[in-house]
């Protein structure tokens, strides 16, 4: 399967918001990427349900909500109606996980979990089978432009060897510190949509680099 690029719209400029949404319609993006932070389970404040909806009114690809959030399960349906396609909770925010995860499909939309970088994707052997994705955070939510953690690659390799035992076709999301220079080592990792923030708007032409981006990989055998 062709891997998915997830431009994420907290490195856009948001006094150019349409404009930003605008160039991923007509670029090779699969999904926008949206990342909700409350100031509790993060330490940053993003936006809520009102500005996804107006994304939505404008964005041709289908969003891909993260919920970096406490108590997910209050805003779920809410973030649907805003026009989520893919909502993803934190493992670390939902002691009953199994349950926020039929809520996201009540919905009608794709559910995903996250890991927080010191969470292991053992953790999720027992839900993985009601996952549409799993995230797995490749720096410490909360902030774009942050370093990527080299060691979210054998995580992504232990998940994906668990998804494939079980002939599963969870996709696995990667999401921070993502641009060119790691992309094809997570793509032969095993993992399938790569979310990119500021490699993709603070570029100078982010078309391009998310055209690269959809292109790595076109010649190399995959997992
Ligand atoms: C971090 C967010 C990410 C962020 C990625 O908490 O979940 O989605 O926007 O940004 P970059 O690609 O700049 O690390
Ligand atoms: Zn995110």
């Amino acid at each position: 399967m062709k891997h998915l690029i997830a431009p994420s719209i907290l490195a856009a400029d948001f006094t150019r918001l349409g404009e930003e949404i605008e160039m991923v319609n007509q670029s090779e993006a699969d999904w926008l990427h949206v990342d909700i932070m409350d100031g509790r389970f993060v330490p940053n404040i993003s936006f809520g349900m009102f500005i996804v909806k107006a994304m939505k009114s404008v964005c041709q690809k289908p969003l891909d909500v993260h919920l970096m959030i406490v108590e997910p399960e209050k805003y779920i349906e809410q973030f649907r109606e805003a026009g989520a396609d893919v909502i993803t909770v934190h493992y670390e925010a939902c002691p009953h996980l199994h349950r926020a995860i039929q809520q996201i499909k009540a919905t009608g939309a794709k559910a995903g979990v996250a890991l927080n970088p010191h969470s292991s994707v053992s953790l999720l052997e027992d839900v993985l089978e009601d996952l549409d994705m799993v995230l797995l955070m490749s720096v410490n939510p909360g902030f774009g432009g942050q370093k990527f953690i080299y060691q979210t690659l054998p995580k992504v390799r232990k998940l994906h060897e668990m998804i494939t035992t079980r002939n599963l076709s969870t996709l696995i999301e990667i999401d921070g510190g993502v641009g060119l220079q790691n992309a094809e080592a997570l793509l032969q990792a095993g993992a399938r949509v790569l979310v990119a923030g500021s490699s993709v708007f603070k570029a100078e032409r982010p078309a391009d680099v998310i055209s690269q981006l959809k292109k790595i990989g076109e010649n190399t055998l995959m997992v």
